[in-house]
């Protein structure tokens, strides 16, 4: 039998629960011109939505990880790949002959990947320009093309006045619907928050929060006894990535193992032991106040961290604050640690 759950890519079918609204809203959104923004804390499910949400649309789309963009050059030709892989060359032949610098195309017959390079010394903003164009006048006002840019907030760091350059560029479009996704919580705000910052209210922003208990559950029990899956999703919080992690294991060890007496936590415990290197690493990696701190969340006394008159409120609201910057803390309704199985880890210190 094949494990129904899965973890750590983008989900669809099966694999995909709730975010009904979500994805009524944003197939709504997208079929008028405004540029959407979604924020959540990593793994929360924002790919796997904006996904499912564009294949609704029936449109065609691009989808560039920006995490993995190295230069603005190699934005442009991520881009014209993916534009020669919608289109045929002869479609676009005709658009790409007013480039001021013509590319090398080459089709890897391995992988189908169709690769698009530039002579090393051309001033890479032109190129973007060119690549950007063609993008326009692929689509038109009745087929706007749907763009994804994933990670955004890492244009941040490819290359100085990049945020600047792709905005005066993507203002003048009207074939193009953007999406911009983000973990980095602060990271983005500053992006499209602040007035400051070329791209200030360039789009509707909108937070995506964990999956509701009751559709979750739901989904879980379908596929795991009631009591099981009502335990997994206290641990996890409802967190969709470590929920449908846990429950993986948990449907391994029952099926493969027969173990039934402390399920769960045996496989907590199991899980916890896996990745004992990783998390003594990152627990180095923190100062002495975040361990503080991490240590009192771990007990789940989140509330009692600002009462602490040992130490100022302002030195804890810093640390903090660091720690939701790295990730390892999120914040929704109240602070908690990102990751249910560190934390246990943490909590075994005490
Ligand atoms: N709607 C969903 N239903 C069930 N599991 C989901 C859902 N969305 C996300 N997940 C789980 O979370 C993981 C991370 O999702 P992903 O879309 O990559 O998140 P993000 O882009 O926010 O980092 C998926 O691999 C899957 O295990
Ligand atoms: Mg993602």
């Amino acid at each position: 039998m094949k494990n129904p759950f899965k973890f750590g890519t983008v989900v669809d079918n099966e694999y995909f629960t709730d975010r009904i609204n979500e994805c009524e809203y944003i197939t709504r959104f997208l079929s008028g011109e405004n540029h959407l923004i979604l924020i959540s804390p990593r793994r929360f499910g924002k790919s796997s939505l904006v996904a499912k949400a564009v294949k609704q649309t029936g449109r065609k789309s691009i989808t560039i990880n920006m995490q993995n963009v190295t230069s603005v050059q190699n934005f442009s030709s991520r881009l014209m790949s993916a534009l020669l892989k919608l289109y045929p060359i002869e479609r676009i032949k005709h658009v790409m002959s007013h480039f001021r610098f013509v590319p090398s195309i080459t089709t890897n017959i391995v992988t189908g990947n169709i690769d698009v390079a530039f002579m090393p010394n051309v001033d890479p903003v032109v190129l973007l320009e060119d690549a950007m164009e063609l993008l326009e006048r692929v689509s038109s006002q009745d087929n706007r093309m749907i763009v994804v840019l994933d990670e955004f907030q890492d244009v941040l760091s490819i290359a100085k006045g990049f945020d600047k350059q792709l905005r005066s560029i993507m203002q003048l479009q009207k074939n193009v619907n953007y999406i911009f996704l983000g973990s980095q919580e602060s990271m983005m705000e500053g992006i499209f928050e602040k007035k400051k910052s070329p791209f200030y209210h360039f789009g509707q922003l909108m937070r995506l929060d964990r999956i509701p208990y009751d559709d979750f559950f739901g989904y879980v029990s379908e596929r795991l006894p009631a009591d099981v899956s009502k335990e997994i999703l206290t641990f996890t919080h409802c967190h969709p990535y470590y929920t449908q992690q846990l429950a993986y294991h948990v449907w391994d060890m029952l099926h493969y193992e027969s173990v039934e007496e402390d399920l769960i936590e045996l496989t907590i415990e199991r899980m916890v032991n896996l990745h004992d290197l990783d998390f003594e690493r990152l627990w180095t990696s923190l100062t002495r106040q975040e361990r503080r701190i991490m240590q009192v969340m771990s007990e789940g006394k989140v509330k009692t961290l600002l009462k602490d008159q040992s130490v100022p409120t302002s030195t804890t609201f810093s640390a903090l604050k660091k720690l939701v910057q790295k990730g390892y803390v999120i914040k929704t309704t109240e602070y908690e640690i990102e990751d249910p199985f560190f934390g246990r880890w943490i909590k075994k210190l005490n």
